[in-house]
């Protein structure tokens, strides 16, 4: 039995020497100290030996064990260690391998025109302000001066929440010159830039969502020169010094007189040609149309609490995509909205 016991610990203990795994570490521990391993089989037969001898080969086999389970930990700890080391060696960064460059974005070309816009109307003492998309058709229309029956009021033009035609998207931002003036006394300095919604089919010029800017100026003894002034100033700090815009007369029912104005285009100087060829900007016409405005009709300005024979005011309406178009020289309005971002890298 001695013998045994001997073998035993010689082969355990090398055993456990060349064991590399957890796995193969816990088969071992199985095989040697388990229930049915061959330390418990030995020890099964101590019942056959003298009295004398007993003791002594307990003994024994207490020390064999004591160090096979020793020789266990060791083991462990140094499987577990080299396990480490492998995997910290697999996981190692390389600290010296030059980083992914994070592409940053940058605002859309839009917007940085309408930023451009807002900086130069805050410059002249305008208050920005914001207002809802989803409006009332009395703001939209009715106190405006557009009278039932529209043409701009139909339901072909127009999206409406319900079926009394009361609540609808805004079809431009002039709602909120009613909003500005109906809770405030002059003098009233705003511009009020916006989604506006129409049923438009979308093509190189139109869409059925675009955006307008609303400027809305009420006090004593404002002129059509100061509406003038305001926009020959707005033209010339966002193009050149030298820019020129024209007023057409037209009509729009909640300003009067009215007009549209046009900018001189800024790629053909307003000849309509560039190298014998069709200005593209202004397909030869020579000017840009940029925007609606006019003096605020009285019956307005009455209707928002606001007396006429005191106060007079102008009121603007520009297209933001046109004026993005002209400025970034985009030729079709759809890609302001496509979002491709080779279009947007251009920026
Ligand atoms: N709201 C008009 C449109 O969508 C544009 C406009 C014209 C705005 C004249 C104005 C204005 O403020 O005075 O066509």
């Amino acid at each position: 039995m001695k013998q045994q016991l001997e073998n035993i610990r010689q082969q355990a203990l090398s055993a456990l020497d060349s064991a590399s795994s957890p796995e193969a570490l816990e088969e071992l521990r199985v095989r040697l100290l388990g229930k049915k391993g061959e330390l418990t089989t030995v020890l099964k037969q101590m019942g056959k030996l003298s009295p004398e001898e007993r003791p002594v080969m307990g003994q024994l086999a207490n020390s064999v064990r004591a160090a096979i389970e020793e020789k266990l930990e060791q083991r462990k700890a140094d499987i577990h260690a080299a396990v480490l080391e492998a995997k910290l060696k697999a996981e190692a960064v390389d600290v010296t391998i030059p980083g992914e460059a994070v592409a940053l974005g940058h605002q859309h070309p839009m917007n940085m025109v309408l930023q451009e816009i807002k900086d130069i109307f805050i410059g002249m003492g305008y208050q920005v302000i914001d207002g809802p998309e989803v409006e009332l058709a009395s703001y939209n229309f009715t106190r405006l001066n557009i009278e039932e029956g529209h043409p701009s009021r139909d339901r072909s033009d127009t999206f409406y929440f319900t079926d009394d035609d009361s609540v609808l998207l805004r079809t431009q931002t002039s709602p909120m010159q009613i909003r500005a003036m109906e809770n405030t006394q002059p003098p009233i300095c705003i511009l009020a830039p916006g989604r506006v919604y129409r049923k438009d089919e979308a093509d190189a010029t139109h869409s059925p969502m675009f955006h307008q800017i609303e400027g809305l100026v009420v006090a004593e003894n404002v002129t059509m020169g100061d509406l003038k002034g305001a926009l020959i100033t707005m033209i010339r700090r966002l193009y050149r010094d030298d820019a020129v815009i024209r007023f057409r007369p037209h009509h729009f029912p909640f300003t009067e007189p009215s007009c549209e104005t046009d900018m001189r285009c800024h790629k053909c100087h307003g000849t309509g040609e560039v190298d014998g060829q069709v200005c593209s900007t202004c397909h030869g016409e020579g000017w840009i149309e940029i925007l609606g405005a006019g003096m605020v009709h009285p019956d307005v300005l009455r209707g928002c609490g606001i007396d006429p024979e005191k106060y007079s005011g102008f009121a603007f309406g520009i297209g933001l995509e046109r004026m993005a178009m002209s400025r970034l020289r985009i030729n079709d309005l759809r890609l302001i909205f496509d979002n491709d971002i080779r279009f947007l890298n251009q920026f």
